[in-house]
């Protein structure tokens, strides 16, 4: 790869010999031509973005690639979970084929995590796989789901339930297309960003409090050290856990048995972003960790108020704009179970010793539980 600018900040994922980088910085998106030059199989790529991105981002990219000498053909889907069917799915591999691609082509994913688990499954299945870079647009997308490999897409039994771990050759953040995305979708992504501090790292959960603020209203330089920061934690985790098949990658679930079933109740809409379930989640399992004696009160109190704080829906009473819920604890358990995290019907937790001491646990209190939801429920 070619020498990165000094602005320009490097994560290594590694995973042997199919280990990446993750390259990030302002202005990047005139550079991912030169970027991946040196990775493809052949100088040919295909763009896949959505109709939000794409009349944004897209002719920038192919710009970049145009002067790094690579062919560029482009897909464009539609904005939000829906290109994540089965039917759309199916729709993309036809265009996909449609520009005659072979098994050197590499796809490229430019936009949230929608089109970067979208493209990572159809690089994947694609004349049985071909390689893919992904040029994340969210920041969700730029600190959590572009990283590691998890691509998949959803089926009437849930989300992400037919998916493939696929690695892509590289990823490519830059931090200033943050600039269009909508406020509700920038928290969205901070809450994974705090998700890092909260799970093994203490001392950027202090840097999320003393920060997060500035970070969200703008500053680009706390955007920037968030993100490598974030990466980097999903890094260690993955290259140490690639296929989840330990608790450590289980870890990044904090907040998720939670979300989940906040989701699931809100019907994966835009009543609920998936950062802002995460978010309440994670307030909710440190009010469990607490209620069970394993955490400092003063510890669920510090994320809650933080959480809240930046602008994050934190009280089940905040969520769902208009459509005020009718939550109901027994309503939420049984999403839990239908998780796909749920072994054997066995409620899996991300809980907490502590602001930075998670643990994964399958032994949470029926009682407690149920308990602490109708406490949330009623707050
Ligand atoms: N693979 C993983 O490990 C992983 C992890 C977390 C989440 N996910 C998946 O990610 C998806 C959610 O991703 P997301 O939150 O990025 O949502 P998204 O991809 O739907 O993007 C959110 C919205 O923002 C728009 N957008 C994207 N970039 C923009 C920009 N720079 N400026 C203006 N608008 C922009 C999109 O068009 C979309 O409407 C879910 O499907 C979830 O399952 C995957
Ligand atoms: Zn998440």
């Amino acid at each position: 790869m070619s020498a990165p600018t000094s602005t320009t900040r490097m994560v290594r994922v590694d995973l042997g010999g199919r280990a990446y980088d993750i390259a990030i910085g302002a202005q990047l998106l005139d550079r991912v031509g030169e970027l991946a030059a040196p990775l493809l199989a052949a100088p040919r790529v295909v763009v896949v973005s959505d109709g939000t991105v794409a009349p944004l981002y897209g002719a920038r990219l192919a710009a970049s690639f145009k002067k790094a000498g690579i062919e560029t053909g482009s897909v464009t889907v539609p904005p939000g979970e829906s290109s994540k069917e089965f039917a759309a799915f199916s729709r993309l591999m036809n265009d996909l084929l449609d520009l005659r691609p072979d098994r050197k082509t590499t796809l490229v994913a430019l936009g949230g995590g929608v089109v970067g688990d979208l493209t990572g499954f159809a690089a994947a299945v694609l004349l049985r796989g071909v390689d893919f870079i992904q040029v994340p647009t969210t920041l969700l997308a730029q600190v959590d789901s572009s990283v590691g490999g998890k691509t998949g897409i959803n089926t009437r039994h849930g989300k992400n339930l037919v998916g493939a771990f696929y690695q892509p050759r590289l990823v490519v953040v830059d931090t200033d297309v943050l600039g269009t995305l909508p406020r509700r979708e920038l928290l969205s992504g901070y809450a994974e960003v705090a998700k890092y501090g909260l799970i093994d790292d203490p001392a950027f959960w202090d840097w999320c409090e003393a920060n997060g603020a500035a970070l969200i209203a703008g500053d680009a330089a706390r955007r920037a050290y968030a993100i490598e920061h974030s990466c980097r934690a999903k890094a260690r985790i993955v290259a140490a856990d690639e296929r989840e098949t330990t608790d450590l990658r289980a870890l990044l679930n904090l907040g998720h048995t939670f979300g989940h079933a906040l989701e699931a109740e809100t019907g994966f809409g835009p009543d609920l972003l998936h950062g802002e379930a995460v978010g309440a989640g994670m307030a909710l399992a440190f009010d469990l960790s607490a209620k069970l004696g394993l955490c400092p009160a003063l510890d669920a109190t510090r994320v809650r108020h933080h959480l809240d704080a930046v602008g994050l829906p934190v009280r089940l009473r905040g969520i769902g704009g208009n459509n005020r819920r009718q939550w109901s604890a027994t309503k939420l358990i049984d999403h839990m179970r239908g998780d796909k995290k749920a072994e054997a019907g066995r409620l899996t937790f991300v809980l907490a010793r502590g602001i930075g001491r998670a643990f994964v646990t399958r032994e949470v209190d029926a009682v407690a539980l149920r308990d602490l939801l109708d406490t949330a429920i009623a707050a």
